[in-house]
């Protein structure tokens, strides 16, 4: 092989290594944003589809923000007492009775089971924009333990349902699967 072949051929390896990233596989954590800055416009294109997200380092009670379509996507593991809370909860304490959840009948209620993404419940993917105007919400804050929008005092549950203040609606869960035990695929 000639030097302009080795050349051309080791270009063409970069070229297919990017190109399998840019097939929507983000990696977990502060990682994402450079893989994602480095491989512009194709992160346009990436944004506008579904993305793979690798779960495997979210340890119990701690959550991992990516960003897709443009906004953040809360991706929580919940802990046993986070869960139990939740499911204590009755349907009539809550301002917003639905699931709004895109995987469910759009008349689901707000059980939390309806808001999981797995049957135990340690699994909660969220929209991470406030639902009064958008801004984005604390994790592991407010008065029921989940969220807290400081914009103008919304608080969420650790369901991620609205329980107080002026946000009409609980954080949407958009459409979203497990696609092994530690890959969840959104969109
Ligand atoms: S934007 Fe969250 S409370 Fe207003």
């Amino acid at each position: 092989m000639s030097h302009a072949d080795e050349e051309h051929e080791s270009s063409r390896r970069d070229f297919l290594y990017y190109a399998t990233g840019g097939a929507g596989v983000v990696v977990a954590g502060a990682a994402i944003w450079p893989l994602v800055d480095q491989m512009n416009p194709s992160a346009d294109v990436l944004a506008l589809s579904s993305i793979r997200v690798d779960i495997s380092s979210v340890e119990p009670g701690t959550q991992l923000t990516v960003k897709w379509l443009g906004k953040p996507v809360f991706i929580r593991r919940r802990l046993p007492e986070e869960i139990e809370e939740a499911r204590a909860v009755e349907i009539n304490e809550l301002p917003d009775p639905l699931a709004e959840n895109a995987n469910l009948p759009s008349n689901a209620d707000a059980a939390d089971i309806n808001r999981s993404l797995d049957e135990a419940g340690e699994w909660l993917v969220m929209m991470g924009v406030c639902t009064h105007l958008g801004c984005v919400p604390l994790g592991d804050a407010g008065e029921f333990g989940g969220w807290f929008c400081p914009c103008h005092g919304s608080h969420y549950d650790t369901a991620g349902r609205i329980r107080k203040g002026p946000a009409p609606t609980n954080l949407p869960v958009p459409v979203a699967l497990f696609v092994d035990e530690t890959t969840i695929q959104l969109g």
